[in-house]
C-alpha cells in the first residue's frame, strides 16, 4: 500500500542534490531534518523552524545521537517568517508537516493563518527546479481547515510557474494527505 511518508521523502530525493540547501518548516522532533540533513551531506545546510523549545531540544537530541552532519540551524520562530533567514531563491527542498507535535500539547498546533502565510512565502524563496512538501493532516478540526484553504490557495498559483500534485487516499477522506509542489 502506498505510504505516504515514502513518497514525500522519494519526491524529495528526486529533486535534491547533495550540498544543497533543504529547510524543514515543521521541526517537531527532529525525524525530517535528520532525513534532509543526511540526504544534503555535510557540504549542504539546513535551516528548520519550530515555535516551541522542546521541538529545538528534541531535535537538537535526535541529529547528536544519530552523528548527523553540523550542517543545520534551528530557528526558534514561526515557519511564516522565513524570509527573514533564507534568501529569495537559496533552497532547493522544503518540507511542512502539519498539525501538533506527536505526544505533547495537541493545543500547539499549525495555524492556516500562518501556515498559508508560510507555504506562500516558502513558494517565492525557493530555487527554481526545487520542490517543496506539505503534509496536512484533515482529522482534526485545524488540519480540514488548513487542507481546504491550503488547496484554494495552490490551485490558484500560475502553473506556468509551478507544478502541483495532491495525493490522497479518497476512499479515507480523515487521512493524512499531501501537497507536492515543485517550481519549473
Ligand atoms: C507534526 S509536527 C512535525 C513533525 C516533525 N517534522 C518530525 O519529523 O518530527 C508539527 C510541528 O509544527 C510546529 N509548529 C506549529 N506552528 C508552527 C509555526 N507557526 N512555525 C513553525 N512550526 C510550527 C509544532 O510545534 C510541531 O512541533
Amino acid at each position: 500500500m502506498l505510504d505516504l511518508l515514502d513518497t514525500e521523502k522519494h519526491f524529495i530525493l528526486s529533486h535534491l542534490v547533495r550540498g544543497c540547501t533543504a529547510v524543514d518548516f515543521t521541526m517537531g522532533n527532529g525525524n525530517d531534518t535528520l532525513f534532509l540533513s543526511r540526504s544534503v551531506g555535510p557540504d549542504g545546510k539546513v535551516y528548520a523552524f519550530d515555535i516551541q523549545e522542546k521541538a529545538l531540544a528534541s531535535t537538537e537530541r535526535l541529529l547528536s545521537e544519530h552523528n548527523a552532519p553540523r550542517n543545520y540551524t534551528l530557528i526558534k520562530d514561526s515557519h511564516h517568517r522565513a524570509k527573514d533567514y533564507i534568501k529569495e531563491g537559496s533552497f532547493r527542498v522544503g518540507m511542512f508537516n502539519l498539525g501538533y507535535l506527536p505526544g505533547s500539547d495537541k493545543s500547539v498546533t499549525t495555524l492556516h493563518e500562518t501556515t498559508l502565510e508560510a507555504v506562500k512565502a516558502a513558494s517565492l524563496l525557493l530555487e527554481h527546479s526545487g520542490c517543496i512538501t506539505v503534509a496536512v493532516y484533515p482529522g482534526h478540526e485545524e488540519g480540514a481547515v488548513e487542507g481546504r484553504m491550503l488547496e484554494e490557495m495552490l490551485s490558484s498559483y500560475d502553473r506556468k510557474s509551478f507544478c502541483i500534485t495532491g495525493l490522497r487516499i479518497v476512499n479515507s477522506p480523515s487521512s493524512p494527505f499531501v501537497f507536492l509542489i515543485e517550481k519549473k
